[in-house]
């Protein structure tokens, strides 16, 4: 990268003058989708620029959607998301929708835990007063491409120790013969804001689909309340529709 040069390249601010090179080179192919940023503190060394310039020109390039952050391992090209195509129909997790497309899940935590419960958790889990309820927050990856965010609600009847999941949610429910059967699932669109922008790797604004998910037992036990925050440009749902009466 031509960056040793910014400092005689002369005109305006320094930081704009190192976005634009970035940019340049990411659009150019040059810097390619997926490859990790340079450290911050390697970055400004090598442009002979302040660390807080890099942190600039690097924030708005996240800000735009160019660059994402990952919390711990840096900050990377972003990639547009391959699309998924999600039939409405069968009750699937994560994992298994990923593994039928051949992609390999990984999922980044963002809480794990037993909590207080929210008037809203209490009422869609019918928990009873003073109940705790277990959380779990995900980022969840698939090939690298962070698709989504999912805040999982259980009772703790279900999900006694939170720190159990490692990976699959339902597959773990499966072993204890409490995975749902039966789901009621409400998707609507919306825009992406800070943090969840920053943690998908979309642009603040961009447009994203809520998703709750509210799962029963065969016996009509609520089981989980999910909600998610879906790339509206990795994700088309389709269902199929049959001539009612
Ligand atoms: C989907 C659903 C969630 C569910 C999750 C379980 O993404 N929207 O409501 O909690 O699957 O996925 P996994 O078993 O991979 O943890």
């Amino acid at each position: 990268l031509p960056l040793d040069s910014l400092q005689a390249a002369g005109g305006g601010p320094l930081y704009l003058r190192l976005r634009q090179t970035l940019e340049e080179a990411i659009r150019s192919g040059r810097l390619s989708k997926g490859t990790a940023l340079p450290a911050e503190r390697d970055l400004a060394d090598y442009a002979h620029v302040s660390r807080v310039t890099v942190r600039k020109a690097v924030d708005d390039l996240v800000k735009d959607g160019l660059l994402t952050r990952r919390q711990g391992s840096g900050t990377f090209v972003a990639q547009p998301a391959t699309r998924v195509e999600q039939p409405l129909s069968r009750l699937t997790s994560f994992t298994e929708d990923m593994a039928s497309r051949g992609l390999q899940t990984t999922s980044e935590w963002l809480e794990r835990g037993l909590f207080h419960p929210s008037p809203e958790e209490k009422m869609r889990l019918g928990l009873s007063a003073g109940a705790l309820v277990a959380r779990i927050g995900r980022l969840r990856i698939a090939n690298d491409m962070p698709l989504a965010i999912e805040r999982a609600s259980l009772s703790t009847e279900f999900l006694p120790d939170p720190e159990v999941v490692t990976s699959s949610l339902y597959a773990l429910l499966e072993k204890t013969d409490a995975r749902p059967v039966r789901a009621i699932q409400r998707i609507s669109a919306c825009n992406v804001r800070e943090p969840e922008a920053g943690l998908l790797g979309v642009p603040v604004g961009a447009a994203g689909l809520s998703i709750e998910r509210i799962s029963y037992l065969a016996s009509g036990r609520v089981v989980e309340f999910t909600r998610s925050l879906y790339r509206g440009d990795a994700y088309d749902f389709v269902a199929e529709l049959a001539l009612g009466e």
